[in-house]
């Protein structure tokens, strides 16, 4: 699908790319038109709203070709003894990130096209954003962009995202962290809530910062992905920059001109995306997310105040509970509360022999912007990597993938993790306990364990050749209970070594009823597939396919010997592109019926 309004020749201009459609996309949600529920309306007319995740610099500039160059590499030079960057490369690059929201139609022949509307929109990393909740106003998120720390400039790394019961679409944060650097030599001085997340200490992840702006015009938008403090104060640098990343990110895809919203109560972590219990009028607001690295957790949100339709909105989000789940290995769960002045959560030790290394928290602004911190303090349980989750409209089961995670130890098994090395990722879920979703206990099992026929596990059999898959990551629960499931192998071991057996990625629906399971789909060479929604009436879907080319190599690349290796969807010497692809039945009817 492409925009008739943004038919631009590759590679575009910075200016362009901001009226384009972004790179690599993920989570998507299309909101039929009416405008009034996120799950019924029309089925032919509506705003599909999706993620960008990252980019590849190699696919995206002049001066990257005939450079052989890897699907992580960005084109510089040096500018005397310094390496810099065009800064009009990096705003194509900045364009490139964030959310776009487009106008999406059925003709009358049955195909799909993007059509102009008012409300098609681009949100990028430069977009204007209110910061809400706790942290707002709070000394951690003051830039000099923002003295007051209210405001900051744009989201990244989008992945996964969240549909708000009051018809708003969440973006998620996940991997923001290499985007910038701080404390060049080493990352060992940097503030904590730097560098428990990965803020590098050397060149970060596009050398954003790198960019050769004339002083006069936006420089300090690059310069911010540098957050050493070179200011008299935090006000006049942008030390606390990344503190303004880590957020879910609302935005109102019906009105143009809002400003998206961080909500600042949902955590500060890699999240993967967000999903949320069914509404129940007069009942708090539940939702989950995962933070996607290696050994991190799994959090739920309820809301403090009551849900009304009438009057729902994204306030819900602004005060509440966040917790951390701890999953016992008989079964059982914990919801652990991240509530400053809480159990260990203190702003003093109350260990004797912690003072020197004490975590300790001044505020809630702490806890959350030091998630992961608060979550470690109280002990929840280590993950391997959780990503997409789903809720089953008519149980209120919830699942959750968990991709891979091969940094853990035989020490570090615990039954919901339950392999050392696990190069294959399950899904586990679990109920709330008295099926009430605000409540902190719960009962979990393994679903699925992922990998080859003799390493896997579903409903007491092993997986058969027709059904195997490994890293799990996008997830959905349709109307019908269906459970599509999406796969994530890193294009680093597509095809590779043991790898090789699961072929391209690939997507698997489930029927949880009579427990049968089937690929469903397989995509092309290089890419994965994310991303997954119906309309209303279940019978157009829309998948992702995000990153086709990042398996061809740098020579390949410098060569142009591009053909046939990945170059999706044009193919011929044209470079590949990540692409929504619309799928229904031929007769018609429900997808996976
Ligand atoms: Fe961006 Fe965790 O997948
Ligand atoms: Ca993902
Ligand atoms: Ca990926
Ligand atoms: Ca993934």
């Amino acid at each position: 699908m492409s925009n008739p309004a943004i038919l631009y020749q590759l590679p575009l201009t910075g200016e362009q790319q901001g009226d384009a459609i972004g790179s690599h996309h993920d989570g998507m949600h299309f909101f039929p038109m009416e405008g009034t529920d996120p799950y019924e309306g029309s089925s032919t007319d509506g705003l599909l709203v999706m993620n960008h995740e990252y980019v590849e610099p190699r696919y995206m500039h002049i001066a990257a070709i005939g450079q052989e160059l890897s699907r992580s590499a960005f084109p510089t030079y040096v500018d005397g003894e310094t390496v810099r960057r065009v800064a009009d490369e990096v705003l194509t690059e900045m364009n490139g990130h964030g959310v776009s929201i487009v106008r999406v139609q059925q003709q009358v022949n049955g195909d799909w096209a993007v059509v102009a509307d008012s409300r098609n929109r681009r949100v990028t990393a430069l977009t204007p954003m209110e910061i809400r909740g706790p942290v707002r106003g709070t000394d951690f998120v003051k830039t000099k962009y923002s003295p007051d720390g209210t405001m900051t400039r744009g989201t990244i790394n989008n992945c996964a995202h969240g549909v708000t019961p009051w018809n708003t679409y969440l973006t998620c944060e996940e991997n923001w962290a290499g985007y910038f650097r701080n404390r060049d030599n080493s990352g060992d001085d940097q503030p904590r809530e730097h560098q428990r997340y990965g803020v590098r200490a050397g060149v970060s992840r596009y050398g954003w910062d790198l960019a050769d702006v004339d002083p006069e015009s936006n420089q300090e938008a690059y310069a911010r992905f540098n957050a050493a403090p070179v200011g008299a104060s935090a006000t006049e640098d942008y030390r606390n920059e990344p503190n303004t990343f880590g957020w879910v990110v609302e935005i109102d895809p019906f009105s143009p001109e809002s400003t998206p919203v961080k909500r600042t109560y949902l955590g500060r972590f890699a999240h993967e995306g967000v999903v949320f219990q069914p509404p129940v009028e007069g009942q708090p607001i539940v939702l989950y997310s995962g933070d996607d690295a290696r050994n991190e957790y799994i959090y739920k949100f309820v809301s403090a105040q009551p849900y009304f339709r009438a009057t729902a909105g994204g306030h819900l989000l602004d005060s509440g509970t966040l917790y951390v789940a701890k999953f016992n290995d008989d079964g059982t769960g914990e919801w652990l509360p991240l509530a400053w002045g809480q159990g260990l959560l203190q702003p003093q030790p109350i260990n004797q022999g912690e003072e020197s290394d004490c975590t300790c928290f001044q505020s809630q602004a702490d806890v959350l912007v030091n998630t992961r911190l608060a979550a470690d303090r109280v002990g929840a349980t280590t993950m391997d990597r959780p990503e997409w989750g789903a809720v089953d409209p008519n149980t209120r089961r919830v699942y959750f993938t968990l991709t891979n995670n091969t940094a853990r130890t035989e020490d570090q098994v615990d039954a919901a993790n339950p392999r050392p090395n696990n190069r294959w990722g399950q899904i586990i879920r679990w109920q709330e306990a008295g099926n009430d979703p605000a409540g902190t206990a719960f009962e979990w099992d393994i679903f699925i364990l992922a990998g080859p026929m003799d390493d896997s596990e579903f409903n007491g059999q092993p997986l058969d050749e027709d059904q195997i898959f490994n890293s799990p990551d996008g997830l959905w629960i349709d109307f019908d209970s269906r459970i599509w499931i999406q796969t994530d192998i890193s294009e680093s071991v597509m095809n590779v070594g043991d790898w090789a057996q699961f072929g391209n990625n690939q997507m698997l629906a489930c029927d949880p009823f009579n427990k049968e399971l089937r690929r469903f789909l397989t995509g092309p060479l290089g890419q994965e597939i994310t991303g997954v929604i119906t309309t209303p009436d279940q019978q157009t879907m829309f998948i992702n396919v995000q990153h086709p080319g990042a398996t061809i190599s740098p020579a390949d690349f410098g060569s142009g010997a591009i053909a046939g290796k990945g170059n999706w969807p044009l193919g011929g010497s044209n470079y590949a592109r990540s692409a929504t692809v619309v799928i229904t039945k031929d007769e018609g009817g429900v997808i996976g019926s």
